[in-house]
């Protein structure tokens, strides 16, 4: 059953997120009202391989003529390079402010395509078609857009509402096991934000999803998508509640980058399972959340096959990785800011956490 999220806040135009089981065959009827003119469908060399001339003439059968823009696949088309070649192919195929660009792919086309949408002509219109988990519960919906620059990943970027959003889950059939893993971890961390009824069932019966089990995908990817149009709906610009989606993110991100983001050690999703594994184990040392919560969270995450520990995954500097997080971007002056937890379903900011501790509490987890 196709089911029909809304996304709709205070200062953006509401969009749907259409979840459901092949789609992309009926497309065209989606994006044909949003199609005025021109249809551009953004995707990576790879995508563009497995679904590139089905969605073409998906888009072809509801009356929308596109053509397809590919770009190469991976996180170095994050960058300026890759957006100004983007947008300087739509330019070539004469592309005004009432066309469209449709972005078919993981986190890095929505991503670029998104901003190259923000950009081209002060703004048009784009449709995100996530063909991963991690984009169709994540990044595919709330409008973040982003480039990286040689200091930093999403440095350079826009809040660009897509129009809509369509989610296939039979499209993750194609999806590398690691790669749907990676994505499971973002569907994990909706649940311990906010959901403890959630989090149980992925724990339990929904478990199947991250071994590939559409329906069980399904009613993930959907939930999934629930909590982040609320979350999105209620703080678009991040200015509050949405930073909980951070959740698992500051020590992530700081353990990514100690390892040159090298996604064949240590995927995103990999970096945010043992990220929210990490920020249990930080609130239960400082009392903040019951010991036996954390314990939980870790084994659900290992029973996916996600990291949880520190010393599996490399060996690391508590220093390095504590002035990482200090000078994450979502660190405000310099205070080092982290999404902690009350329980499994309560994650909240802490502002100000003490350096020291956390020195101590990552040495204590065996880094040196
Ligand atoms: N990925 C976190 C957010 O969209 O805010």
């Amino acid at each position: 059953m196709t089911v029909t999220i809304p996304v709709s806040g205070g200062e953006f135009r509401p969009y749907d997120v259409v979840v459901g089981r092949g789609l992309l065959a009926g497309l065209g009827a989606h994006v044909a009202p949003l199609a005025r003119g021109r249809t551009v469908v953004v995707t990576d060399e790879t995508v563009a391989a497995h679904h590139g001339p089905a969605v073409l003439a998906a888009l072809k059968a509801g009356g929308v003529k596109a053509r397809l823009l590919t770009v190469p696949p991976g996180e170095a088309s994050k960058s300026f390079a890759e957006l100004e070649r983007v947008i300087d192919r739509l330019l070539a195929f004469k592309l005004d402010r009432s066309d469209l660009i449709v972005a078919l792919g993981g986190g890095v086309v929505g991503d670029l395509a998104g901003l190259a949408a923000a950009l081209f002509m002060r703004g048009i219109d784009f449709v995100q078609v996530p063909t991963t988990l991690l984009a169709q519960v994540d990044s595919s919906v709330g409008g973040k857009t982003a480039i990286d620059t040689p200091r930093g990943k999403n440095l350079v970027g826009a809040f660009h509402q897509p129009r809509l959003v369509v989610a296939d889950i039979d499209v993750l059939a194609t999806l590398p096991e690691r790669q749907l893993k990676s994505g499971w971890a973002e569907v994990l961390k909706h649940g311990l934000i906010c959901d403890r009824a959630f989090f149980d069932w992925l724990a339990g019966e929904g478990a199947k999803g991250a071994d590939g089990d559409p329906e069980a995908l399904q009613r993930a990817v959907v939930r999934s998508v629930e909590i982040k149009s609320a979350i999105v709906g209620e703080d678009e610009k991040e200015a509050g509640r949405r930073a909980l989606l951070n959740l698992g993110h500051t020590f992530g991100h700081a353990i990514e980058a100690e390892l040159d983001f090298d996604e064949d050690k240590l995927t995103h999703g990999e970096a945010v399972a043992l990220g929210c594994a990490m920020a249990y184990r930080y609130s239960a040392a400082q009392g903040l959340c019951p010991a036996e919560e954390a314990e939980r969270v870790e084994a659900v995450i290992a029973a996916c096959g996600l990291p949880t520990r520190l010393k599996t995954v490399g060996s690391f500097k508590a220093s390095a990785l504590v002035a990482r997080m200090a000078g994450d971007k979502k660190a405000e002056g310099g205070r080092l800011t982290l999404i902690l937890a009350r329980s499994i379903g309560d994650a909240f900011t802490a502002r100000d956490v003490d350096a020291r501790a956390l020195t101590a509490f990552l040495e204590a987890e065996g880094a040196r």
